[in-house]
């Protein structure tokens, strides 16, 4: 198979620290021809990693015949995805897909428009310890799901970067981490029809003006209960999933430098884990199945849908922490290109 070529847009941290080492151990399958940075040395040194070209002017990219894909890790999308479509490229976006439904809208409408795929990088369905959940689930050994219960909290990034301003982030920690949660409860629940949350700001650093604290509490139409919570500005970077049903629980937690997944259920079970969560594999297997929806033309599992949706969900969790009541959130909406069976190309 002829190896996939791809243009990265956004040399920051998430290349960095997680795609880079990706495409490293993905050789085989692909080739980073361009990285691109408006920061001229974040894309020369991401470049110097991975053997391409680096440029700080997107068009070059795009203008690029050779250029299969991108992979776009900026925090801002819309521009970057609406110009790679209409240049023909396939489109790998971070979370969340954008901040407002209108600009998600544009992104899936420019992407259908151009027939090419439009994966958003939802790395936490990819992780070891989430497909060790969701095998024990599939073997019966937990019985029928009834409650998932998630949360997730770190420090949060420094005073004055763009996570700490609505006008750059769109949100704090329920539009950033929060959002990966709500794709797993989705991941295992299916849609929520009712949410309640409480957001708020307490104890952040001057110059935040976005959430740092949130819990939120979905209801499903068929009992079912989704319970995630988000926090920044917890010194210590903390992840504890419950997943219970009729017959077992799963449980994990990473806090301390102690990661440990076990399977209450009979018999019980601890499956190995990753040193960290998310894992590196989670970016290796998501960046892999992107690679093979690219090679054979197939619907990626996590699409712009699924991220629009859960964009709804947490801008309904703004909207019920203001008025102080649940929101309705039923929709048949996020899933219309699946339900549809449509495919690029
Ligand atoms: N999946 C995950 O676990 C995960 C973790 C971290 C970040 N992310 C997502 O990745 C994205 C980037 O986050 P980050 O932490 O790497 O941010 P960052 O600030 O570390 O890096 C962003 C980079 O993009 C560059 N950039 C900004 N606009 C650009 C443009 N128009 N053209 C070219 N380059 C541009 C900046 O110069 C910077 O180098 C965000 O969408 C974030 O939500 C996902």
């Amino acid at each position: 198979m002829e190896r996939i070529r791809i243009g990265v847009i956004g040399a920051g941290g998430i290349f960095r620290g997680a795609h880079l080492p990706a495409y490293k151990e993905l050789s085989d399958a692909v080739q980073v021809r361009w990285v691109c940075d408006l920061d001229e040395s974040r894309a020369r040194e991401g470049a110097e990693k991975v053997g391409a070209r680096w440029t700080t002017r997107l068009e070059e990219v795009l203008e690029d015949e050779e250029v299969d894909a991108v992979d776009i890790c900026t925090p801002k999308h819309r521009r970057i995805v609406e110009e790679a479509a209409t240049a023909s490229k396939h489109i790998l976006c971070e979370k969340p897909l954008e901040f407002s439904l209108e600009d998600c809208d544009a992104c899936i409408e420019a992407a259908r428009k151009a027939k090419v795929i439009l994966m958003v990088a939802e790395n936490y369905l990819f992780d070891p310890v989430i497909m060790e959940v969701e095998k024990a689930l599939n073997e019966g050994r937990l019985g029928e799901l009834r409650r998932i219960r998630l949360f997730q909290g770190w420090k949060g990034a420094p005073p004055g970067s763009w996570r700490r301003r609505r006008e750059t982030a769109g949100g704090g920690c329920l539009m950033d981490d929060g959002i990966h949660l709500i794709a797993l409860v989705r991941h295992f629940m299916g849609e929520p029809v009712k949410l309640h949350a409480l957001v708020k700001r307490f104890g952040a650093p001057e110059g935040t003006d976005v959430e740092n604290q949130a819990a939120l509490i979905m209801d499903f139409p068929d009992g079912g209960m989704g319970v995630v919570e988000a926090g920044l500005d917890i010194q210590q970077g903390l992840f504890r999933f419950e997943f219970h049903g009729d017959k077992g629980s799963a449980f994990y937690e990473s806090s301390g430098g102690r990661r440990e997944l076990r399977i209450l259920s009979d018999p019980p079970s601890s499956p190995p884990v990753p040193p960290r969560f998310p894992s590196i594999e989670s970016y290796r297997n998501e960046i892999a199945h992107f690679l093979e929806c690219v090679a054979r033309l197939k619907m990626p599992i996590y699409g712009g849908e699924d991220s629009r949706r859960e964009v709804e969900l947490v801008l309904a969790a703004y909207r019920s922490s203001l008025s102080g009541e649940a929101v309705d959130v039923a929709s048949t909406e996020c899933n219309r290109e699946k339900a549809e069976g449509k495919l690029p190309g």
